[in-house]
């Protein structure tokens, strides 16, 4: 495979669809061919997966449920759509990744953390990201970001919304922890830097990184 795999992972509010954005029109200003996507989504059946984990429902996800359904909407993305662009040489920016199902699943949801290990190995097969950017912002400037108190009797608040602080305490943590156990992979960067600043130094980090453009 030749392209570039870059994922971004954080939590609410940390910038990641705006720094996506920017990110996609640098690459094609110079040329590159982007393909910009979001998890759990990308393709149409992974789309109707989202609405199966988002929507808030009369009967209750399962945490193993839950598990499995990210999971099956990985492994459908890439096998349906990003292996087959990799492999034409896109570079793919993707908004989370397997690296949240750790975090969510395993450490704010505390189900077994190596059995999330085998099974994010065994939907991501050999194509881990080259680069995970982790925007990391502190739980109480998510929360404020998020600008509100949140209304859960909303039909718009999707089922991630209402969790508690202790659970994005916990979603944080896994993100750390990540970073810290994958250096050379997952780089971290203060979200509450300006989005001018955060788009410089995603920049440079991913400049090193680029292929060679095929003329
Ligand atoms: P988002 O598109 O607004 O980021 O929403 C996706 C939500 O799903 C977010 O709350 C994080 C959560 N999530 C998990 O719990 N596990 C996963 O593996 C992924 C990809 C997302």
């Amino acid at each position: 495979m030749t392209g570039l795999f870059i994922t971004f992972e954080g939590l609410d509010k940390a910038g990641k669809t705006t720094q996506i954005a920017r990110l996609a029109q640098r690459l094609e200003r110079l040329g590159y061919t982007v393909t910009a996507t979001r998890e759990p989504g990308g393709t149409a059946l992974c789309e109707e997966i989202r609405q199966l984990l988002m929507k808030k429902q009369s009967e209750r996800l399962v945490d193993e449920a839950e598990l499995l359904l990210f999971s099956a909407s990985r492994a459908q993305l890439l096998r349906g759509r990003l292996w087959p662009e990799l492999d034409a040489g896109h570079i793919v920016l993707c908004d989370r990744f397997a690296d949240s199902t750790t975090a969510y699943q395993g450490y704010a949801r505390g189900m077994d953390l190596e059995f999330i290990r085998q099974l994010n190995a065994y939907a991501v097969g050999n194509r881990w990201p080259d680069l995970t950017i982790f925007l990391d912002l502190t739980v109480e400037e998510s929360f404020k970001r998020l600008g509100k108190v949140l209304d859960t009797t909303q039909a718009e608040v999707d089922r991630f919304e209402i969790e508690s602080r202790n659970f994005y305490e916990k979603v944080r943590k896994g993100f750390l922890e990540l970073a810290a156990g994958n250096p050379e992979r997952i780089v971290t960067l203060d979200a509450t830097h300006s989005v001018e600043e955060l788009d410089e130094q995603i920049w440079k980090i991913v400049q090193k990184r680029l292929p060679r453009l095929e003329s």
